[in-house]
């Protein structure tokens, strides 16, 4: 009998022990990752592919094309610094469709000046607009780049260099190292360039083919831990059924700190000190702290459909927010109805698990997510169509399991605020006494096998 009792107790703390690192299991996942790895994303990284179309006297002209094969973070004016740094001592004598930010000193050339004399040279887009005779294709929108998703198209930027004092040929010519990525802030980090196969180009009548001379490949991926080390945004939540508005954790992007003033403002107008970098967040001051707020509202239950509203509210006073971009994930999605208000497309459609959906703005409609102040919003309805199998209102399955504005994940409310259905006292007690009735089975069935 006593062994009885031990081996019942022992079931007991196994159980427990079993749910406990459950819990743990279920606690971590919910911290953010440090990692460059996405999930929802897992192959998203920028290329850069650095072709050499001719060997000239004393180097080469290549072009430098950077495709952003991420499905949802795009790169926002004022766009992309590409640096590097020269294995000899190579020059850049000309560029078309790109600058560098600096000279560098090029005191010991006469008569012919070269563009750039730097070692570590950083390269930056032109503007729109810029002549048309220091274009290339591809070239000259500010360093925009869209994500792969949004704009396949738009997704890629060019620029022309002719290198000096480098090889030419394919066997004296040094690729560069130490490749970096900024967008234009810190995020990215660039692996090293590659030798691959020669690119092949096809002429716009499909009638010849050409090849480079020479191909190398850079990687880069992102990492958000490395972007910024707080986060970015957060999600509320508020429902039909219940009149609790469940706000932003607290401090989820950080703590109001009394003793800091200009850590946040009250109002643009309360804000008289300049702006010294003006990508560095102007938040205006909330418990939450975040210059981005995504609120999902469970609006309406049809017999056959319901209807979520979504807003997202930009809280940062020094930020437009162009070509924003969304990521949600839920149960849901592959029986999205409609979307009014915003571009929606399925990025996980061919997986088993067809849950996850990007949102983004109408162009020249709500496109721009305006500064801060009484326009600094953009809001959307989504229609779901009901899978009688897994539809529920109950245990806060109507919520977005995850969200990323822009690329970055948000900080979701702890699940133990979700809004509850109004009888939701009496569903706890079932469901307590549901896991009883569990615990009791589960020891009944160990019983019987000892
Ligand atoms: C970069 O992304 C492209 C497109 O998704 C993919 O084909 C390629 O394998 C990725 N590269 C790396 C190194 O992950
Ligand atoms: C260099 O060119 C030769 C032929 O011209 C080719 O066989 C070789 O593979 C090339 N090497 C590289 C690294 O591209
Ligand atoms: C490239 O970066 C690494 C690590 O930061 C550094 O050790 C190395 O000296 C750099 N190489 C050059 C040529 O600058
Ligand atoms: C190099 O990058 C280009 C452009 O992204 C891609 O088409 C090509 O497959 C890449 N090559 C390798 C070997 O990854
Ligand atoms: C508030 O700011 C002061 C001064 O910058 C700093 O020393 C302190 O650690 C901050 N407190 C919090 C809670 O962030
Ligand atoms: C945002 O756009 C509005 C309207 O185009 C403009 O007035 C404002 O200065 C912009 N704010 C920032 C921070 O760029
Ligand atoms: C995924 O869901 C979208 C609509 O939400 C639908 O268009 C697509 O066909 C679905 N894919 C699969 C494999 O079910
Ligand atoms: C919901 O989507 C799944 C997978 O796409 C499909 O099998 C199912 O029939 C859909 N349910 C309804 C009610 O449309
Ligand atoms: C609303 O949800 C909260 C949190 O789950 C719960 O405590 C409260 O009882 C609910 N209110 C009503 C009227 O059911």
């Amino acid at each position: 009998m006593a062994n009885l009792l031990l081996f019942i107790t022992r079931s007991f703390f196994k159980l427990c022990s079993f749910s406990l690192s459950i819990l743990f299991l279920i606690s971590c996942s919910s911290f953010p990752s440090t990692e460059a790895y996405d999930p929802l994303d897992p192959n998203g990284n920028i290329t850069i592919k650095w072709d050499i179309m001719s060997w000239t006297s004393d180097g080469y002209v290549a072009v430098v094309t950077i495709y952003n094969f991420q499905q949802y973070r795009h790169i926002q004016a004022p766009g992309w610094k590409l640096g590097w740094t020269w294995a000899k001592k190579e020059v850049i004598w000309s560029m078309m469709g790109g600058e560098t930010t600096e000279q560098g000193d090029c005191s010991r050339f006469k008569g012919n000046i070269p563009h750039c004399c730097n070692k570590h040279p950083t390269v930056v887009d032109l503007l729109p607009g810029t002549p048309y005779n220091q274009q290339i294709a591809n070239c000259c929108k500010g360093g925009v780049l869209n994500s792969w998703t949004q704009d396949p198209a738009t997704a890629a930027s060019s620029f022309q260099l002719s290198v000096g004092q480098s090889g030419t040929t394919n066997k004296t010519v040094r690729v560069p190292v130490n490749f970096t990525l900024k967008a234009p802030g810190p995020g990215y980090t660039c692996g090293p360039a590659k030798i691959v196969k020669p690119s092949r180009f096809v002429t716009p009548d499909g009638r010849r083919e050409t090849q480079a001379m020479m191909t190398w490949n850079v990687t880069c991926t992102y990492s958000q831990f490395l972007a910024q080390e707080a986060p970015s945004c957060c999600v509320s939540f508020s429902s039909f059924y219940n009149d609790t508005i469940v706000p932003c954790s607290k401090c989820a992007c950080g703590c109001q700190n009394t003793s800091q003033p200009g850590s946040c403002v009250e109002s643009k107008a309360s804000h008289i000190a300049p702006v010294v970098n003006s990508y560095t967040p102007l938040v205006r001051c909330t418990s939450h702290m975040c210059p981005v707020r995504v609120h999902w509202h469970i609006k309406l239950n049809y017999k056959e459909y319901w209807r979520v509203k979504i807003t997202i509210t930009n809280f940062n006073y020094n930020m437009n927010y162009t070509q924003w971009s969304l990521v949600v994930q839920h149960p849901n999605f592959d029986n999205l109805t409609q979307s009014f208000s915003f571009n929606y497309k399925s990025i996980t459609p061919y997986t088993a698990i067809n849950d996850t959906a990007m949102l983004w703005g109408i162009k020249f409609y709500n496109d721009m997510l305006l500064e801060a102040g009484p326009l600094g919003n953009v809001q959307s309805e989504l229609l779901f169509r009901k899978d009688k199998a897994t539809f529920t209102f109950e245990e806060g399955w109507a919520f977005p399991r995850r969200i990323y504005f822009n690329g970055d994940n948000c900080v979701m409310p702890t699940p133990n605020v979700y809004p509850g259905l109004p009888n939701a006292s009496s569903h706890q007690l079932t469901s307590a006494l549901g896991l009883l009735v569990t615990l009791l089975a589960a020891m009944a069935l160990l019983f019987g096998h000892a």
